[in-house]
């Protein structure tokens, strides 16, 4: 701390990481004291943003920094583990983007090690954040929707192509974080495929299906190869149904009083199905249009200044790392369902 503020490092300043020195410069009990990254170009660029900030090549000055309480991991998720680990070694509050890491074992000693020390570990699963997946949720809570049945994910856009992680790595991860949020639960089971067409081994389209307790069924189609940018999602219930349009500045989410019942009848002949359906208004809730990434950070400050996190914490993120190997094993064996413990 400086100047009774909280300080804070932003390890990995390519894409993502410029954002969260914006946003975090942006909060009065907040300063950003370091940027780091490997790459002398993006350093650069980072000192033409942001003049006058200290810029690094190696993690090494956040560390041994003692004005530095919290450091944002945003470099390519291969690297999360160790920068992490280092970081929460080093005595500092960590706030890693998505994914933690790319196995759950790695997770849970990242986990361990945060509780050791007594430090704060959350990862970066922005949807919690936003407004219009929040309002989906207070539906779902409210048992407005009635039972679940299933919600489906559409995620696509040409690129950003990555190499280390594939599509369910760095957009599924995305689904289901969404997904095990909404459902408060994990899946008990997972079965994907994929396609690599541009890397071998790196699939650039994935397919997901997994099974939530309950019965409810959830579908993940991700892709950085595609014409069109889409995030949707829809969810499906007994009483009513609901879309939700990223894209969709005005009115993301629709909520749609539709459905149809399945109710058995008994005639002379014996039993038959009768099937009704309804198709009624569809309601556009007011939806206060705020910066995820700006609501996630001020998250991240309120829960330094509590001494604990709640939302987005190691438990929830080691699951959904949880979630995405198992797809992984299911996509290397040609989408056999992989039951999670
Ligand atoms: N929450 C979101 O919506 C969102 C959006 C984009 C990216 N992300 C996440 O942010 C992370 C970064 O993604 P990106 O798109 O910015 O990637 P990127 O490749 O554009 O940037 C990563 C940066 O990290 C640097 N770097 C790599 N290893 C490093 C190290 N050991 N020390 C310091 N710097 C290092 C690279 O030089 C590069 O500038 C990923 O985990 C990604 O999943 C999240």
């Amino acid at each position: 701390m400086r100047d009774g503020k909280i300080g804070i490092a932003v390890i990995g300043c390519g894409h993502w990481g410029p954002n969260h020195i914006r946003v975090f410069r942006s909060f009065p009990e907040a300063e950003v004291l370091w940027a780091i990254d490997i790459d002398e170009s993006r350093r650069q660029r980072i000192r033409a943003l942001f003049p006058g900030l200290p810029t690094e090549k190696d993690p090494r000055v956040v560390w041994a920094d003692p004005a530095v309480d919290a450091v944002v991991v945003a470099t390519p998720t291969k690297s999360h583990f160790e920068l992490v680990k280092a970081s929460l070694q080093a005595g500092k509050h960590v706030l890693c983007e998505k994914p933690l890491c790319t196995a759950k074992g790695e997770g849970l000693q990242l986990a361990e090690l945060a509780a050791a020390k007594g430090l704060l570990l959350m990862v970066g699963h922005v949807f919690l954040f936003n407004p219009g997946i929040l309002k989906v949720k207070e539906l779902v809570d409210a048992g407005e929707l009635g039972q679940l049945q299933y919600v489906s994910a559409t995620r696509t856009n040409l690129g950003p192509i990555r190499s280390d992680v594939n599509a369910a790595f760095d957009l599924a991860t995305h689904d289901v974080s969404i997904f095990n949020f909404l459902l408060g639960a994990k899946p008990e089971l997972v079965s994907a495929t994929g396609a690599s067409f541009l890397q071998p081994g790196v699939e650039d389209v994935v397919f997901v299906s997994l099974r939530y307790p309950g019965g409810t069924w959830a579908n993940i189609r991700a892709s950085w190869l595609d014409p069109k940018k889409v995030r949707q999602i829809t969810v499906v219930g007994t009483r009513k149904m609901v879309t939700w349009d990223d894209l969709d500045l005005t009115s993301p989410v629709a909520v749609y009083d539709k459905g149809a019942n399945a109710v058995p009848e008994y005639a002379d002949y014996g039993e038959f199905l009768r099937v009704t359906m309804w198709d009624g208004d569809v309601l556009l809730p007011k939806i206060q249009m705020q910066e995820p990434l700006k609501n996630q950070n001020q998250y991240f400050l309120e829960c330094l200044q509590r001494g604990r996190v709640e939302k987005s914490g190691p438990d929830f993120s080691v699951e959904v790392v949880e979630v995405l190997e198992a797809i992984e094993e299911s996509l290397r064996k040609d989408g056999a369902p992989v039951r999670l413990t």
